[in-house]
């Protein structure tokens, strides 16, 4: 086994034997030989310990202790990193200086100090930093920063608050002690788009937004939304900002969304820039929503962090539960609840009940980079909503308030976490430890009865095995209750069930008459429900009625996927189902941004996993034609309300992207979705001409794409948007990824290949890549085609990126992980491609990792 296999445990942490006072690094910038020279003052913390440093690629040109130059023979060095023999260090207090080479011009892997056209950049998390210097790369090790930059410019950033600024250099302190991860160092040729914030103490920050020329236009939602997050971190959570200046600066060439480094976010330039001509509803929601994410890790994760990457899930739940609340706040609370229950559904629930399944806190892993995954992001922020629901509004902010109080400054565990929550509401929380230990979604199996004015819910509980954990006890779960009259009256206040045990029972006395339960409202909890055939609810009737909104917005789901699988099998349309549309549309009082969800049919990969859970295999054409029959039956029953309803959300005026026009639009742009399976995509067509705003314009080139007869209408209007938008990067990505989204499936595989022919694909661009590749693999049946030619076109790009690029090929392997649900034939084909990768020479230890766990 080489290096690269070794497998991390959480059991066998050790705390780093030494401390580390101050960091001071000089980087004189350039592309092919960049030096770094670093002087860390270090204490001893136990006798005769050897000092082990992390370094990748690094060429080391000196190091020395006290001044005095190391022998040779008083280090080794591998290619992981160096390790200076105890005899070579003193007992005492020392300072440590290296001297290294790094080349950011070849670095293609995006980690590490590297370049984007032109300018410096950074990223280190979660282990990038030993690529910039040999050093303790390991949260848990925190140190104070002094950092010097020059060689490059004119702008140059780095951490904490600037020391000196002059032409061609630059110097930064930050107080704060951090570990590594969390350095950052940008220089090049920015721009700024400044403003700045007061905070409750009456300090003055300033803030900037760094782009290059020509982008500052697009960047005034960023700043607003920043000032919007520090504003409600502070009357939310009572936490205020801690230095006297916040850079963000938007990057082309980025790996994931965005990074949270100390005082200087370094972002995706995805989700800063946004202007109404280019950016969408949805982008800038999303864009506020990671301003606010990385703006609220300055408490939880950098002034607490993690002490090792197996805690990953206490900066990552706790931030995404906070930005989700955030968003809820700044919109509307239940629309950003069922956005986010969706997602978590299509990508956490994928997950968890795959060969990829892992505990929020795993306790091992070969490569890092691969557990940034929805388990840990978003099944974490449900863990504390959970905690939450049992604590109490108020126990809560005690809580939260007791973590920051006892663990500032500090690298904590999730048990730390989890003491400051018995400490302060003294209850006993162990059993509710499971939920970070164990992987896989609890299915909840209910049953009820009624007798004499009493009414029973019996609910069981079972988790199925995942990979290394057969054994699953029950979880303490937290189950939001309501009880319906048959009228639809609320019988009861929602009361918060909790469930310990295996099978347990809840009853509910002195009713008049059968109520209607109305079960896991606000999904409370993030597991599955069954309903036993005796206590099946009527979904028409809970859509119509629950007043519980994620509730309704379920109901809807549940009975348009029932249907959708039924007629994936041969069957006919649900008239109870398209009848409940019916009312839908005619409901006046719903609001139109819930009223939407409603309408989107469910995907067809979660259509693909209910046919599987029926024990069917799934046919992913069957799937897709089920689909579109569906769309087409609601859109002929419903025509005259849906093209009323379609004119009448009409937004006039300039664009604003505010919640309330942006549920106008999509409730037309969902009844112009059902509508173009009947009028041959003419609407669209229209749309797209006349569109003043990307929204309507991107969803209405879909849906020419998808609904136009014959291939005139898609072509000519993916040509015109080709025309229009060729220069602008952002919008690219949008054009490659919808066109293969809304293929014919049948046509998805060809589209694919003539688009990676696009003098336009810069594959080596992570936003270029995900857009096609990502686009494809999501054409559920285009991808899934019987040929298994979808598989090898998606397994060949993966291999070409990942020599170059391993984080973004590994991720993007996971369009494999459900390869188990489809027939024998379609499973021979996707295992024979995660062979073919696995089997590849020099293949990363991030790839290798992934299709060694898919494959099992
Ligand atoms: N920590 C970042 C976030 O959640 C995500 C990230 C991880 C970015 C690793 C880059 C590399 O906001
Ligand atoms: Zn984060």
């Amino acid at each position: 086994m080489s290096q690269n296999t070794v497998t991390k445990l959480l059991s066998e942490y050790q705390p780093f034997p030494f401390d580390l006072e101050m960091v001071r690094l000089d980087f004189q910038l350039d592309p092919k030989a960049t030096q770094v020279r670093a002087r860390i003052s270090m204490r001893p913390l136990r006798a005769a310990a050897p000092l082990e440093l992390d370094g990748e690629g690094l060429v080391l040109r000196k190091i020395s202790v006290d001044g005095r130059v190391l022998a040779r023979t008083e280090y080794s060095q591998s290619d992981t990193g160096l390790v200076i023999h105890a005899a070579a260090l003193p007992a005492q207090p020392f300072m440590l200086e290296t001297e290294v080479e790094i080349a950011p011009a070849s670095n293609t892997a995006l980690e590490g100090l590297y370049m984007s056209k032109g300018m410096y950049c950074t990223q280190c998390e979660a282990e990038g930093f030993r690529k910039i210097t040999y050093y303790p790369d390991r949260p848990d090790v925190m140190a104070r920063f002094h950092v010097t930059v020059s060689g490059a410019g004119p702008v140059l950033l780095s951490n904490g608050n600037p020391v000196v600024q002059e032409a061609g250099r630059a110097e930064w302190l930050d107080p704060w002690p951090k570990p590594a991860y969390l350095f950052a160092l940008v220089a090049g040729d920015l721009v700024a788009h400044s403003g700045s914030f007061t905070t409750m103490s009456g300090r003055a920050v300033a803030l900037n937004i760094w782009v290059r020329a020509g982008d500052e236009t697009r960047c005034g939602f960023a700043l607003e939304a920043l000032k919007r997050s520090m504003t409600w971190d502070e009357q939310v959570y009572g936490r205020e900002y801690d230095l006297d200046i916040f850079n963000i600066v938007a990057v082309d060439d980025f790996n994931m969304g965005a990074m949270e480094n100390k005082g200087l976010n370094i972002f995706n330039s995805k989700w800063v820039l946004a202007s109404p001509e280019t950016a969408t509803d949805g982008d800038y929601e999303r864009i506020e929503g990671i301003i606010a994410h990385e703006y609220f890790h300055n408490w939880t994760g950098n002034r607490i962090t993690c002490r090792d990457w197996f805690q990953l899930c206490l900066k990552e739940g706790l931030t995404v539960y906070r930005d989700q609340n955030f968003t809820a706040d700044m919109r509307l609370g239940p629309v950003k609840r069922i956005e986010d229950v969706m997602a978590l559904r299509a990508r956490q629930f994928r997950e968890d009940r795959g060969p990829l399944a892992h505990p929020p806190r795993p306790d091992n892993y070969k490569e890092i980079n691969n557990f940034y995954t929805a388990t840990v992001y978003e099944k974490g922020a449900e863990i504390v909503g959970m905690l939450r629901h049992l604590v109490g509004e108020e126990g809560y902010r005690a809580a939260l308030d007791l973590y920051f109080e006892r663990h500032d400054g500090q690298a904590c565990t999730i048990e730390d976490w989890l003491q400051v929550f018995e400490d302060s509401s003294g209850r006993d929380l162990r059993q509710f430890k499971r939920w970070y230990t164990d992987a896989g979604t609890p299915r909840l199996t209910i049953t009820d009865s009624f007798k004499n004015g009493t009414y029973t819910l019996d609910f069981e509980q079972k988790t199925v095995p995942t990979p290394g954990q057969d054994d699953k006890p029950p979880r303490h779960i937290p189950i939001a209750v309501g009880l319906l009259s048959p009228q639809g009256r609320d019988l009861i206040e929602t009361t918060i069930l909790e469930m310990t045990e295996a099978r347990q029972s809840f009853v509910f006395e002195g009713l008049a008459e059968r109520p209607v339960p109305s079960i896991l409202r606000g999904f409370s909890a993030p597991v599955e429900l069954d309903f036993a055939p005796e206590a099946a609810p009527d979904l028409a009737f809970l859509l119509a009625h629950d007043s519980d909104p994620f509730n309704r917005w379920d109901a809807g789901g549940r009975l348009a996927l029932q249907t959708v699988v039924a007629m994936a099998q041969g069957g006919a349309v649900d008239p109870s189902y398209s009848a409940a549309i019916g009312a839908l549309l005619k409901d006046g009082a719903a609001d139109p941004a819930f009223s939407a969800l409603c309408l989107h049919l469910p995907a067809q990969d979660q259509i693909a996993q209910a046919l599987h859970e029926a024990g069917k295999s799934p046919d992913p054409e069957a799937i897709y034609q089920a689909r579109e029959t569906l769309a087409q039956a609601l859109a002929m029953a419903h025509e005259a309300a849906l093209s009323e309803l379609y004119e009448a959300m009409a937004v006039t005026g300039p664009y604003r992207p505010d919640p309330e026009p942006a549920g106008r639009r999509s409730l037309r742009l969902a009844t112009l979705s059902l509508l173009s399976r009947i009028d041959g995509g003419a609407r669209a067509r229209t749309l797209f001409d006349a569109a003043d705003n990307m929204t309507e314009s991107l969803a209405a080139l879909g849906l020419c794409v998808s609904a136009g007869v014959g291939v005139g209408v898609g072509e000519a209007a993916l040509a015109q948007f080709r025309a229009r938008w060729q220069g602008d990067r952002l919008v690219m990505d949008k054009w490659f990824n919808t066109q293969l989204i809304a293929s014919k499936p049948d046509q998805a595989l060809s589209r694919a290949q003539s688009l990676v022919q696009d003098p336009l694909y810069d594959w080596k661009n992570p936003n270029r890549f995900r857009s096609l590749m990502a686009g494809f693999s999501a054409n559920h049946a285009g991808f899934h085609r019987q040929d298994g030619e979808g598989y090898r076109f998606y397994a060949d790009w993966l291999l070409r990126l990942d020599p170059l690029n391993p984080q973004v090929a590994a991720r993007m392997s996971t369009a494999f992980e459900t390869w188990a649900r489809y027939d024998l034939q379609r499973q021979s084909l996707m295992r024979a491609q995660l062979m073919r990768i696995a089997q590849t020479e020099g293949l990363s230890r991030d790839l290798s990792e992934m299709t060694a766990r898919m494959l099992g």
